[in-house]
């Protein structure tokens, strides 16, 4: 048996932990070219940090994930990068689900599987139903997800409902999303050094801290994660109001 690296222990009791962390996982394929191999090489060293960041963040008892697996524009990818990421997730959801269960993690999907090929819809659904009584952490993942559809979805459903103009409150209009009942992000990263929303939670988002890191996606490891954290404190979150007097 392979021995564990030791971890560097990293104190985070003088902070306050975000609920919700959200992640634009971005620079697979920069991280890959780098090292003079395929981007699906990126992609996988990517899944393999997914993993590491998920234990962290069960560490530092941060209660919600939300990650940025597979946008509705990422479909026009080359077709081999797509089957090769869609592969990635096949086997996450085959394989990795277990120990993920294991660890108290809850999965939810946000986005729209029509049109997913059916046997990875029928993988999204077991895994969801597999873990749906764990509170450890919250995993949503993002995949075939875009903001503006996802609020186009929430005003098709209020319509059909029958809501009307004037019972429509911010909160109503935030059940009707994908993220239902959940808190919204607190800080959202974005890594390898990218300053684009790029159409990812664009409502619930609106008063996160924003974080961006030069850090390609599969090295940004747990010390990045606690990087945030601390660069989360700093920040004073005002919520459109004035500053608290001196
Ligand atoms: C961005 O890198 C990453 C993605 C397209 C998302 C895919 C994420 C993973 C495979 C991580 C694992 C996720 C799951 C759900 C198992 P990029 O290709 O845009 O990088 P580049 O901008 O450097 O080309």
């Amino acid at each position: 048996m392979m021995a564990r690296p030791k971890q560097q222990s990293l104190d985070l009791s003088a902070y306050t932990i975000p609920t919700h962390v959200a992640i634009i996982m971005d620079g697979n394929g920069r991280w890959a070219k780098r090292r003079g191999l395929p981007r699906q090489a990126g992609h996988r060293a990517g899944a393999e940090n997914l993993r590491r960041i998920i234990s962290a963040c069960v560490e530092f008892d941060i209660k919600i994930l939300t990650i940025y697996a597979f946008s509705t524009e990422n479909w026009g990818r080359p077709e081999s990068e797509v089957r090769g990421l869609m592969k990635i997730f096949a086997r996450v959801l085959d394989q990795e689900i277990y120990d993920l269960d294991a660890q108290g993690v809850c999965l939810h999907h946000l986005g729209d599987l029509t049109g997913v090929d059916p046997t990875l819809q029928e993988k999204v659904r077991r895994a969801i139903e597999l873990t749906k009584n764990n509170n450890k952490l919250i995993l949503n993942v993002a995949f075939n997800y875009g903001g503006r559809a996802e609020i186009l979805h929430a005003v098709r459903e209020m319509l059909a409902d029958g809501i009307t103009p004037g019972e429509l409150t911010e909160e109503i209009f935030s059940s009707y999303l994908f993220t239902a009942g959940l808190p919204d992000p607190d800080i959202v990263v974005r890594t390898s050094g990218e300053l684009r929303i790029s159409n990812f939670l664009i409502w619930q988002a609106a008063y996160a801290e924003y974080y961006p890191t030069q850090a390609y996606w599969p090295d940004f490891d747990r010390e990045e994660l606690y990087k945030a954290i601390v660069a989360f404190n700093q920040r004073e979150r005002r919520f459109g109001l004035v500053p608290d007097e001196e």
